[in-house]
Formats: structure tokens, sequence, C-alpha cells
């Protein structure tokens, strides 16, 4: 038995905001967005309207529908984020109220992988649907961004970046021979954690990077310290990345998870039909596929239009291809991610 997508939707906020928007609040310029990132514009979610869960409630309709299933036939939920609505409960059980799924039988599972965690969602509920333990998982990445970035001239190698929006695809099972998720490869490697992080507000107390900096008390006053006044005042409370770090290591990542993939499958570069990387950076894409030798045609990119939404980020681009007809039947669909963590991974899929 294999996984099939059987239904994919995507949602994007309707707030455009532009280079030269963000080039109001801090030093910047469309010039340098572009020729660095290949990014033109990105969406915001409105606040007090929209979360990242109803963002991702929103996509969810859309491939509940295009599955031709109901909200109640859902079993299982998966979220990844890394921008939930809350510190806790994640937005799995959100999610679950926001669509009305009240039986106690569904089950919920957040998951925190950053820009890799639709890969590692697909990759769970791979394996749920192939040992019969679910009929049909909702998977979800979702992110709102916006709520959390710097928009001073400090923050801004992060913070023009990154937009917000989801994207949901309805997994089944499926008996088709050469159907489905043909594989699914995952990776980490915690040495460079903080160098793609939002390290506060936690519960490290100081652990990983030293209690001055972040001004905790003495270790003997009872209680913790979640969030301290010198985190507000030394602007330590917003997303930091060595750039340059990321970059190098997500070129060579991204093809080794991919040869890695093909490898486990049998298959060859030249197979791929539509190759879905991560929208991390055009440059990065564009680099991934030269190496790949891949045809522009099988190459999805949508970062120009909607930037880094991390989790969201191939979810949207894979429902977006599949709704402009650019994915068919039987078509081998590759995905593969690199982020925060750092994490990456891998996933074949026969359309
Ligand atoms: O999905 C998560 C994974 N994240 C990524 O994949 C991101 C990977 N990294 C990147 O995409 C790139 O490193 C960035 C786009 C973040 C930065 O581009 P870069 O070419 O690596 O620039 P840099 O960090 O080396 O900075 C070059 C210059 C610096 O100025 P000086 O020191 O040369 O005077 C920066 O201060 O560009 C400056 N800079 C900016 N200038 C205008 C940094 N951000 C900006 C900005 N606007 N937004």
């Amino acid at each position: 038995m294999r996984t099939k997508i059987a239904g994919i939707g995507h949602y994007v906020p309707d707030n455009v905001i532009t280079n030269d928007y963000l080039a109001q609040y801090m030093d910047t310029s469309d010039e340098w967005i572009q020729e660095r990132t290949g990014i033109k514009e990105r969406r915001y979610a409105t606040k007090h309207k929209e979360s990242t869960t109803s963002m991702g409630a929103e996509a969810a309709r859309i491939a509940m529908k295009n599955a031709g299933i109901k909200a109640e036939d859902i079993d299982f939920i998966i979220f990844a984020t890394l921008s939930p609505d809350y510190y806790f409960p994640g937005c799995g059980v959100l999610l679950q109220r926001e669509l009305g799924i009240t039986s106690s039988e569904a089950g919920a599972l957040d998951i925190r992988n950053q820009c890799s965690g639709f890969v590692y969602g697909l990759s769970v509920a791979d394996q749920f649907i192939k040992t019969g333990m679910y009929k049909n998982i909702l998977l979800v990445g979702a992110e709102m961004h916006s709520m959390g970035l710097d928009f001073s001239d400090e923050g801004r190698s992060v913070t023009v970046i990154f937009g917000d929006g989801a994207g949901a695809v309805v997994l089944q099972p499926t008996e088709k021979e050469d159907q489905g998720v043909l594989t699914t490869c995952l990776h980490s490697d915690g040495t460079h954690a903080e160098e793609l992080a939002m390290i506060n507000p936690g519960s490290h107390g100081g652990y990983h990077l030293g209690t001055e900096k972040y001004g905790y008390p003495d270790p003997d006053t009872p209680g913790g310290v979640f969030i301290t006044q010198k985190m507000v005042d030394d602007n330590l409370l917003a997303p930091n990345m060595t750039g340059q770090l990321v970059f190098k290591t997500a070129v060579v990542k991204f093809p080794e998870v991919i040869n890695e993939a093909l490898q486990k499958t049998g298959l060859s570069k030249a197979d791929i039909d539509i190759f879905v990387p991560h929208q991390a950076n055009l440059r990065i894409s564009q680099f991934v596929q030269r190496t790949l030798g891949l045809p522009d045609e099988k190459v999805v990119n949508n970062i120009q239009k909607y930037g880094n939404t991390t989790a969201a980020s191939i979810p949207i681009a894979l429902s977006e291809a599949w709704h402009d007809g650019r994915i068919k039947d039987g078509d081998l669909v590759c995905l593969a991610a690199f982020g925060s963590g750092f994490t990456w991974g891998s996933a074949l899929i026969r359309w």
C-alpha cells in the first residue's frame, strides 16, 4: 500500500507587500532584494482577522473539497509551522476546532521542522498510511511570519525574505501500482541550530548562550523567566540568520538529498517531471536546478510572488502547479527542502 495525494489546496492573504513598501521601514531596496533573492513581493495576513491556523483552515477546506471528503472524514491532522498561534497548544488542535472536527477519534500532531516541516510531515503521514493506521490524513503547512519579524534596519536581511500563507494536502492509501509517495529522506544536524533561529522567548534560561546576554536573574531566584526586559530592550525577540552559511549549506544538501531519493528508488534525474523546491531563495533553487540539469519547465518557482513561506512554501507551490495543470497523472514529482535546525529532506511522488 502507498500514500497518494488525494486533494490539494493553498491560501495566501490578499495583502500584497512590495519591496518598496518594506524600504519605507528599513534600509533596503527593490533592487537589492530582487538581485539577492528573486523576491518581488510577498503577502501579509491581516492582523486580528487571520492567523496561522485560519490560513491553514482555508487551505485545508480547498484540499478536502478537492479530495471529495468532509472534515469529519479526517482521522489525523499534521500541522507544520514555526509561527504557531500559541506557544502551546499547537495549531493542530486549533485547526481541528476551526474545521469543526469535533470527534475525539481524530488525532493532531504538530511538526516543528521549519522549512522542512512539510516534507517531514509527509514522511510521518506516509508511515501511518502504509501501516493502515489512518485513511484520511490532513497535512498542513502554514506560516504567519509577519507577526514576528523585525522591521528595523537590524532585521532587514531576514525580514525581506519571509511571507505569510498556507498549503494543505489530504493523504489517502492507494493500491494502484506505481502511484503515490515512492520514498522520503529526512536528515538533520543541530551543530548550527542558532544560525537560523528565533531563540526567545524560550525556556533555555541562558543555557546555550549565557545568562548575561538575556538578562536572566541569578539561579537561586525561584521560578523561571520566559521573557526578560533585556530581551525587549536589546531587540532579542526576532529571528536571526547567518545567511551565507545557510546558503552555502543549502546548495550542498539539496542535491545530496535529492540524489539519495533517486538512488533509493532506482530512478535518475532525467525521470523527474516536476521539481518543487522549498522556496528559500530563487538563487538557491536556480543553483540546484543547474546541478540537476533540469529545464525551466520542470521547476516550480513562485518565491517571486510570495517570498519564503517556510513550512507552507512546498504545499503552496505544489498546489499552484497542480491547479495550473502543470502536474499530470503519472508525473514523477520531486520535493526537497532545507532550513533551520539545520533540517533537510526530500520526497519522490508518482502523481
Ligand atoms: O528558508 C530558510 C532558509 N534561508 C535561506 O535559505 C537564506 C539563505 N541565505 C540567503 O538567502 C542570503 O544569504 C541572504 C539573502 C539572506 C543575504 O544575501 P547575501 O548575498 O548572502 O548578503 P550578505 O548577508 O552577505 O550581505 C551583503 C550586504 C551586507 O552589507 P555589507 O556588510 O556588505 O555592507 C548586508 O548588511 O548586504 C547587506 N544587506 C542588505 N542590504 C539591503 C543585508 N540585508 C539587506 C537588505 N537590503 N535587506
